[in-house]
């Protein structure tokens, strides 16, 4: 019997040594992938993230097709929210009725008790674990406190969230209470799922880069260090937090006790790790829109997102003068405490041949 393959990806996670780069998608579960698409035509969205044999169908769908290093969980970040009390569909994007905006309707809000408000998303973990290819762990995952309170104060997606952000400055203790009662709900939440089997959680920070360092340091900074405290207390997987549009936001998040750090296309990792310094891994961070680029082309921008980590990875370890020699060369090696990902989820009319293509690049230049 061989031995069980080691998973990279939890490695990587760990900045411990790996055989090759690992890779998944965020997103990498959904419309893109026609087989989504059929079963997506004859069931909705909520009932596909209710019942657990299609969640966890669903989960499979892209590992059956690329090799790819981790599975994430198909749920929603809104779907616990739903269980706080709040009128919550999805259309698919998640709307809130009657949205959140008073004392008395933070007050109302209910404790989340995963076992008995999210069994099935407890359900699909322990579901989809036996049929994970060997070495592919399964990541659960939440919504940072701050990205939840932008849609239950917004009651719809935004693009600049301005409903939200107006209430953190006219109504500072109300956000402060909502993001308490959210940052011990998603605590909660991502416990039960490690208990239940997920090996890795993930924090997705969507809107935390609207805010300037003032109102991030007071409002999503201060939530999520109370979930990622009361995890650490409770569980010893790697935690991960992805910060959408954060370049200007990185040093404020370096000393967040997290394992690893997803972060968009918008900043070399050579310069994220500088800021973060090498306690970190990074995740991240190829821009979606890549995907639409020619073979040829997307090999090459997947490279450079390589060759930076590598660079990272080497000036983290101290070790300049082999970072100079590297860029010469053009030399491309599994940098050890880089995860390979997109910046942002991919998107719906993206080509799967050409994930198919990003990953085994990754694979087979890393390995
Ligand atoms: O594959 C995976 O990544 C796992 C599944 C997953 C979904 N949503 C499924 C989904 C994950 C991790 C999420 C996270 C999520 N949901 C985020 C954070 C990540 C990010 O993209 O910034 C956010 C902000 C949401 C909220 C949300 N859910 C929106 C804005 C929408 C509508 C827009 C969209 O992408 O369609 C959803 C619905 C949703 N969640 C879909 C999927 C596959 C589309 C549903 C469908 O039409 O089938």
């Amino acid at each position: 019997m061989s031995p069980p393959r080691e998973s990279t990806f939890l490695a990587a996670c760990r900045r411990q040594a790996v055989a090759h780069t690992p890779i998944w998608v965020m997103r990498q579960a959904g419309r893109y992938l026609p087989e989504y698409r059929e079963l997506r035509a004859k069931v909705d969205f909520e009932s596909l993230t209710r019942q657990p044999e299609l969640a966890a169908e669903v989960t499979l769908q892209p590992l059956r097709r690329f090799e790819l290093d981790a599975a994430i969980l198909f749920s929603d970040i809104m779907t616990p929210v739903q269980s706080l009390g709040v009128d919550l569909t999805f259309e698919p994007a998640p709307v809130v009725r009657n949205p959140i905006r008073t004392d008395t309707q933070i007050d109302a809000l209910h404790e989340l008790v995963p076992e008995r408000d999210v069994p099935f998303v407890l359900r699909s973990i322990q579901l989809i674990r036996p049929n994970l290819p060997r070495g592919v762990p399964l990541i659960g995952f939440a919504g940072g406190p701050f990205t939840l309170l932008c849609y239950l104060v917004s009651g719809r997606p935004s693009k600049e969230f301005d409903v939200a952000r107006s209430f953190l400055y006219a109504q500072p203790q109300s956000a402060e209470r909502l993001l308490d009662r959210l940052a011990d709900a998603m605590a909660a939440y991502l416990h039960a799922q490690a208990a239940a089997g997920a090996q890795a959680l993930m924090l997705f920070e969507s809107w935390g880069g609207l805010l300037g360092p003032g109102a991030f340091d007071r409002f999503a900074l201060r939530a999520v260090r109370r979930t990622v405290a009361a995890l650490r207390r409770s569980t010893d997987v790697p935690l991960i937090y992805y910060l959408n549009q954060g370049s200007a936001l990185m040093e404020r998040v370096a000393d967040l006790d997290v394992d690893v750090i997803g972060v968009d296309w918008r900043t070399p990792l050579g310069k994220v790790r500088q800021v973060l310094g090498p306690h970190k891994a990074v995740q991240g961070n190829l821009d979606p829109a890549a995907l639409f680029s020619s073979p040829e082309d997307l090999r090459r921008h997947a490279d450079e997102v390589l060759r930076e980590a590598g660079r990272a990875a080497r000036e983290a370890s101290g070790d300049i003068e082999r970072s100079r020699e590297a860029r010469g060369s053009g030399e491309i090696r599994a940098a050890p405490g880089h995860i390979f990902n997109l910046g942002h989820g991919i998107w719906p009319n993206t080509d799967p041949d050409s994930v198919a293509r990003l990953v085994d690049h990754v694979h087979e230049r890393t390995g």
